[in-house]
């Protein structure tokens, strides 16, 4: 059966990892009073996570551009489908990324003290808004995108029983 190379694999399921990550730990901001050492921190780390993430996807973008192995789609209906899902898959990506990089601009945020975003837009609560929104939207894109993706993965797994899954799988 023909699998997707190594590097691939890696970057595949790191990005998704990273990506569940990034979603989870703004729910937990809230948990904690304005202020406090701990809000902070996890703001911190989102935009910190959030640029490792950058980082990754920049890399995988390349590799599969370059040396990456991309398996040909099934024929029909279902392979133009997956594609279409892989393609809004990055363009959902990239937009929460673009738009979380714009909300931490626009808000003025610091990441531990040791970066200091100075606003574009300071005291501007509509714009400020507006971008916290647009972060929010395309943030939910990329999860619910993802989950029908893995959820059709698994489809393929244990329904169709054929190696979609498998061939985006470490080992077997
Ligand atoms: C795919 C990657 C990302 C995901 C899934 C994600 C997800 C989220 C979510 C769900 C929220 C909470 C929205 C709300 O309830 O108002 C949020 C807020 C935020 N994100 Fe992201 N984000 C991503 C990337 C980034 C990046 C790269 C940065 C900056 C470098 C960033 C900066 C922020 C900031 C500053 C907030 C506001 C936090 C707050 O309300 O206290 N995000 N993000
Ligand atoms: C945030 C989470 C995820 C993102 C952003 C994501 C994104 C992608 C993208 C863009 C591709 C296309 C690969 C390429 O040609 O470049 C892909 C392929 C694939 N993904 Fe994901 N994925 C995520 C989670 C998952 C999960 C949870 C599963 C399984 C349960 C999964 C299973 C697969 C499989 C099997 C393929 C290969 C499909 C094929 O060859 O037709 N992914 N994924």
């Amino acid at each position: 059966m023909l699998k997707y190379d190594r590097m691939t694999i890696v970057m595949h399921w790191l990005t998704a990892g990273l990506i569940v990550v990034m979603w989870l730990l703004p729910q937990a901001i809230d948990l904690f009073p304005r202020g406090s050492f701990m809000r902070s921190t996890l703001l911190g780390s989102h935009i910190a996570v959030g640029f490792l993430t950058i980082a990754v996807l920049a890399v995988r973008v390349g590799w599969r551009a370059s040396g990456g192995r991309n398996l040909p789609a099934e024929p029909g209906w279902q392979g133009w489908a997956a594609k279409a899902m892989h393609h809004l898959l990055y363009v959902a990506v990239a937009a929460a990324l673009v738009l979380g990089v714009t909300n931490a601009w626009v808000r003025g945020d610091s990441v531990f003290g040791l970066l200091h975003f100075i606003s574009f837009a300071p005291g501007d609560r509509a714009t400020r808004r507006l971008i916290g929104g647009m972060h929010e939207l395309a943030a939910n894109a990329v999860l619910i995108l993802a989950g029908l993706h893995g959820a059709m993965a698994l489809a393929h797994h244990y329904v169709l029983k054929d190696g979609v899954l498998r061939r985006m799988l470490p080992q077997a």
